[in-house]
């Protein structure tokens, strides 16, 4: 692990790639999110990040793809690329602190302004309590919780200097409604609802607001995964019948940032066609 933290450290710091330099203006009225501003997803290479890094470049926002798989970043940056926004694809690993503070600062020299950071980037690993060996508690503590702690703290003090800046934090369902099998994992999506509530007090009065959204069961590579069977027992707890989409995540997450949801903060959006009210 600290041979990993290490590599992706130096990735981060020598090789924050950019991918696209195109300052091409976006003729973007949809949800009213300003020209030339800036994005940082986590876990932006696949799955949920990348649809949300995508939604994002489709309505003109520069946008950085940061994953510590550095594959699926170059990837996604280049689907964003073509989408006419500028790009960036940086390898990091959000649990670790100066890999986080490099990729602020790689993106802060090169676009001068953070002013959307997404908080996805997640793991789990699976294990009734009784089992669980410490390793398993401290990895998903450490990438989920202690990872939006990092990112959220990096690039607040650049959203305090301008004034501006919009924080989301993806959590979970299974934070409010628990699951067993998952007591770090449900432990790392509460808690960050609690550091959500808190930082969103700190700094409402620079214009900032930080809230979450709680997906339910998505249909991402996990869920596919699933048997048949399994899959027909999980639509079953679902009002709507349905699992939800990448896209469903992403377009709640794009209306909190926007410009019209300037009075939402400290909120908990639930994604999850009903499953917990
Ligand atoms: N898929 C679901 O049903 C579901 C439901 C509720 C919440 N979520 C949450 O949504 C988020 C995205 O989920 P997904 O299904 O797209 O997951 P995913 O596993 O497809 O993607 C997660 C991404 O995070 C990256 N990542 C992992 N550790 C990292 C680290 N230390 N530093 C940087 N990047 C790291 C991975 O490389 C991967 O690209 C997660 O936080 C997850 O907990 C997912």
């Amino acid at each position: 692990m600290l041979q990993l933290n290490l590599l992706t450290k130096l990735a981060a710091q020598l090789s924050g790639e950019i991918v696209s330099r195109n300052r091409k203006k976006f003729d973007f009225k949809g949800n009213n999110m300003t020209e030339d501003r800036t994005a940082i997803v986590t876990g932006g290479g696949q799955g949920i990040g990348r649809t949300i890094i995508l939604d994002l470049a489709s309505k003109g926002v520069n946008v950085v793809a940061a994953d510590i798989n550095l594959d699926g970043v170059n990837q996604v940056s280049s689907e964003a690329e073509g989408l006419g926004v500028r790009a960036m694809a940086l390898q990091v690993d959000i649990s670790d602190a100066e890999s986080v503070q490099a990729m602020v600062n790689a993106v802060s020299d090169e676009f001068d302004r953070v002013d959307y950071l997404v908080n996805n980037a997640g793991i789990t690993r699976d294990s009734l309590l009784v089992r669980m060996d410490d390793e398993a508690w401290q990895a998903v503590i450490d990438v989920n919780l202690t990872g939006a702690y990092l990112c959220s703290k990096a690039v607040v003090r650049l959203m305090m200097k301008k004034r501006f800046g919009r924080i989301v934090n993806i959590s979970s369902v299974v934070a409010v409604m628990g699951n067993a099998g998952q007591t770090n994992y449900a432990a790392s999506k509460a808690g960050m609802i609690g550091f959500t509530k808190s930082l969103a007090r700190e700094v409402a009065p620079r214009n900032i607001t930080v809230n979450v959204v709680a997906p339910g069961f998505i249909q991402t590579a996990m869920t596919d995964a699933l048997g048949e069977k399994a899959r027909e027992d999980l639509v079953a707890l679902i009002p709507s019948q349905r699992l939800g989409t990448p896209e469903d995540v992403a377009a709640s997450v794009g209306f909190l940032l926007s410009d019209e949801a300037s009075y939402i903060t400290g909120q908990v959006l639930h994604v999850n066609g009903g499953m917990y009210m």
